[in-house]
């Protein structure tokens, strides 16, 4: 076990607090302390009365801790929409509990995760941290990962509440969305997590709901979320998305994060004096914060506690079956997979060799380790030759494992200084050693660095194995110039370019290509000034976290022609090819959506000439959201492999390798092109809002009712063997549906097969989707052998719509179809039954 702490106060362990008694004790000043943040990450401890200070941590794929540069090695599981790909909540749930064990090693007592907003739209720059475009799929699968990680003792705060569903002007933007919709589709999955796992904790979305900001909208907090559903817990805003003193305070906003406040403190004392708040309503804020201290005691973190890593073998083992549950076999012709290790294997692609673990912004952490689909593949010891293809990175791959240091570490030493360059004998008053030079330094904080103003420097040495054409760059929030060999080779000071880097806040990749001669060294050095000195202005709706960010790439000048040629030689000269493509953390991250739905470029033109040069070709593609498939009828197979966690290329190979037998099923629809997308005209900011145009028609919902053809549907994914359903009975009383059939493994090897419960009311007094998903069951049976399934809904979960003239739902009298099958397409099974009589209901 490392032991990363750093300098940090001895931890000591978390009393059981009076919580009425300690109200009564709290002077003014301390009590609208404890509603805001110190830090980044943690709370406001009162010592004098036993009050803890609290650790918060991201979250949703795994617990990062403290720092995002050079933060703790941690477990990094698959993201959401692989995670609900694996339709297995007793598997979630396990991951929760590893969550919870990650977030204690790293002291934190609060998961900020997991994330459950809706992909309206395949572009969504965080649709990868969500579940599902189904709130059923998405608040089973929510309800999981809480009930793991609250099962530990650690609390989970569900995020983000809601309708947080676009990066564009996230915290301006005015999501404007009918009642209807916002039940049946936004708030459900939150609903059923509330219902499922109560949850310790909510954290609100940046924007404004139908004209009210989520961290001051009372309707939302207190009528809905603690009124209808009865909920307990605390609500802590969104990292700089609290907007007001009063206003969020009188909303039910318990927590404003992170610290030092900027709405709460002397602000908050001035709104009690003025009657603007009651003392009252700061108590019940107060309560709240004081509640989540006792509640998070059964965790056992002490306060300030020193940050641990623990990569033991079963995390890993988690973490890989994990990761191959959710992979989703979309296509397999002629039997191309599994792939026989008789056979040789041409691996090929931009994504072979690069891990894509994980997509960007505040879900990143620093994995243990990550495997790349290429160590995997090759790991499974079969004849493996390969070739890039072309690249498809958006920005250059990290410098830091390609150099080591003046003492020949791999990596870069960064130096913090509280002087400019100028200044010539100014001396380092921290020296880190490190290989990502993704620099993110939003909480990065030394003692000695207590001006907004300070520099960095980053020196490496670079020592080419090949003769070539060397392409370098930098990007910054800040200023910088990237030197070799003491010559400036990219100037990202002078002029800068805005880019969308770090959150939105930093400049464009610039760079520079220099000839290098394999067998020499060449000396990097960076020269950086903080955040504060950045010539971008921000851009509206752009969250800066302060700080600063340097990132320092660097690739290879490749011909992408020639690379296309060696790849289709190669491809030719092998029984099979495994194509490794798709997107990374660059095209999938935080702070903006993505322009299209493209795979980067060069990438189909790759796939087109290897699956003409080889008929086994055999494409992965890891994206956390759909991307177009322009060639998936040219290609044998398609995997869909996501972002697959610290495991990512060992779980492709043991799919490819038939060492797992894929069940994984879509999370969401994959549209054949963008414009196809019901949200496609109405998925940005238009003059400060976004309407919800397509309402509850999101994903299959409307591609069915639309008769839409889409490349992959909602609930898809084959296996390597087959499977018959049969022998459907509906039983039903007032308040459940029990649905029974029987699943066959009808093939040659054992397998597991999702149960799908879809429900379509016959003859309703308004428009409903085609069906809808309801409930399912993943089961393993082995080859030849046949199980009974048993899915179990709430009937009034499973009947009813949203009453606008009401403002409740409805259960309508009539007559209601069960559909069952293995995806949204194909559901042979299916049963009716009769509702009596109308009624309606409110609360969970
Ligand atoms: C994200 C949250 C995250 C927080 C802290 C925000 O930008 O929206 O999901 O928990 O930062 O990193």
């Amino acid at each position: 076990m490392g032991d990363v702490s750093g300098s940090q106060p001895h931890p000591s362990p978390i009393q059981l607090l009076d919580v009425e008694d300690v109200l009564k004790k709290l002077t003014k000043t301390e009590k609208a302390a404890l509603t805001a943040g110190i830090d980044f990450w943690h709370t406001k401890a009162i010592p004098r009365l036993n009050v803890p200070s609290l650790r918060l941590s991201d979250g949703p794929n795994g617990v990062r801790g403290t720092r995002f540069f050079n933060g703790a090695p941690a477990a990094c599981f698959p993201n959401g929409t692989a995670l609900a790909a694996t339709w297995d909540v007793d598997l979630l749930q396990k991951a929760g509990v590893l969550m919870g064990e990650e977030a204690k090693l790293k002291g934190a007592h609060v998961l900020l995760g997991p994330t459950v907003n809706m992909q309206r739209s395949p572009l969504g720059g965080r649709g990868f941290e969500s579940f599902s475009e189904d709130p059923v799929l998405a608040g089973f699968a929510a309800a999981a990962i809480v009930n793991g990680v609250q099962t530990t003792g650690v609390v989970a705060s569900i995020k983000h509440f809601v309708t947080n569903d676009q990066e564009h002007e996230r915290m301006a933007v005015d999501s404007r969305v009918t009642e209807r919709a916002l039940r049946e589709i936004y708030l459900l999955p939150f609903q059923i997590a509330v219902r499922d796992s109560r949850p310790g904790s909510f954290m609100t979305a940046y924007n404004k709901l139908n004209g009210v900001h989520l961290s001051e909208n009372r309707r939302i907090l207190q009528d809905v979320l603690r009124g209808e559903w009865g909920w307990e817990g605390l609500i802590m805003s969104d990292w700089f998305g609290t907007y007001s003193t009063s206003g969020a305070i009188n909303a039910g906003l318990d927590l404003e994060m992170p610290g030092p406040t900027r709405w709460r403190g002397g602000i908050l004392e001035h709104a009690l004096l003025s009657k603007k708040i009651t003392e009252h309503t700061l108590d019940l804020r107060v309560r709240e914060v004081l509640k989540l201290s006792n509640r998070v005691r059964d965790s056992g973190v002490p306060e300030n506690a020193p940050e641990k890593s623990q990569n033991t073998p079963e995390t890993a083992a988690l973490l890989r079956k994990i990761g191959s549950e959710s992979i989703v076999l979309l296509k397999n012709e002629s039997n191309a997979l599994p792939f026989k290790k008789t056979e040789t294997v041409a691996i090929i692609g931009p994504a072979a060799k690069a891990a894509a673990y994980c997509g960007g912004g505040s879900a990143t952490l620093n994995p243990y380790y990550a495997i790349t689909p290429f160590d995997g593949i090759s790991g499974k010891g079969g004849s493996v030759k390969y070739s890039t293809g072309c690249y498809a990175h958006k920005m250059l791959p990290g410098l830091g494992a390609q150099v080591k240091t003046a003492d020949g570490k791999p990596g870069v030493v960064f130096k913090a200084f509280t002087s400019p360059p100028t200044v010539t004998d100014r001396v380092p008053v921290d020296t880190i050693e490190i290989v990502d030079t993704n620099m993110y330094l939003s909480d990065y904080t030394h003692p000695k660095l207590t001006e907004n103003l300070w520099w960095a420097e980053v020196e490496a040495y670079f020592m080419p194995d090949e003769s070539c054409e060397f392409e370098f760059g930098l990007t910054v929030h800040g200023t910088g110039k990237l030197y070799v060999d003491g010559e400036v080779l990219v100037d990202n000071e002078t002029t800068q370019r805005p880019g969308g880097s770090f959150f939105n806040v930093g400049t464009v990749e610039e760079t520079g290509i220099k000839h290098v001669e394999a067998g020499k060294t060449y000396k990097i050095k960076v020269q950086w000034a903080s955040g504060v000195t950045s010539k971008l202005a921000e851009a509206d709706g752009v969250v800066s976290f302060g700080g600063g960010g340097l990132r320092i790439g660097g690739a290879r000048v490749i011909n992408v022609e020639e690379e296309i040629k060696k790849a289709v030689e190669l491809a030719k000269s092998v029984d099979q090819v495994v194509l490794c493509v798709g997107l990374n953390s660059d095209w999938e991250q935080e702070g903006h959506d993505r322009p299209h739905m493209d795979l980067p470029e060069h990438t189909d033109a790759l796939v087109a000439a290897v699956a003409a040069a080889n008929p086994k070709t055999v494409v992965v593609v890891q994206s956390g959201t759909p991307v177009a498939m322009p060639w998936a009828n040219d290609v044998a197979a398609v995997v869909q492999a996501w972002y697959g966690g610290n495991e990512t290329g060992n779980a492709i190979a043991d799919i490819l390798y038939g060492d797992v037998n894929p069940s994984g099923k879509l999370s969401l629809s994959f549209p054949k092109q963008v414009e196809d997308n019901p949200a496609y005209l109405s998925y940005r900011s238009e003059r400060g809002r976004v309407l919800y145009s397509e309402d509850i028609y999101v994903g299959y919902r409307y591609y069915e009712a639309t008769k839409k053809a889409v490349s992959w549907p909602f609930g898809w994914g084959l296996s390597y063997t087959t499977f018959a359903l049969s022998d459907l009975h509906v039983a039903v009383d007032d308040k459940s549906l029990i649905i029974s059939a029987s699943v066959e493994n009808t093939g040659s090897v054992d397998g597991s097969e999702v149960v799908q419960v879809y429900l379509t009311q016959q003859d309703p007094s308004i428009r409903r989707p085609v069906k809808e998903l309801k409930g399912f069951q993943k089961v393993r049976v082995e080859k030849g052998s046949r199980k009974k399934v048993e899915v179990v809904i709430e009937r009034k979960y499973a009947t009813s719509f949203w009453d606008e003239e009401r403002d409740q739902w409805i259960e309508e009298s009539g007559v209601y179809d069960v559909l069952v099958g293995n995806s949204s397409a194909n559901t042979p099974l299916n049963a009716s039954f009769e509702v009596a009589e109308t009624s309606w209901w409110s609360g969970l």
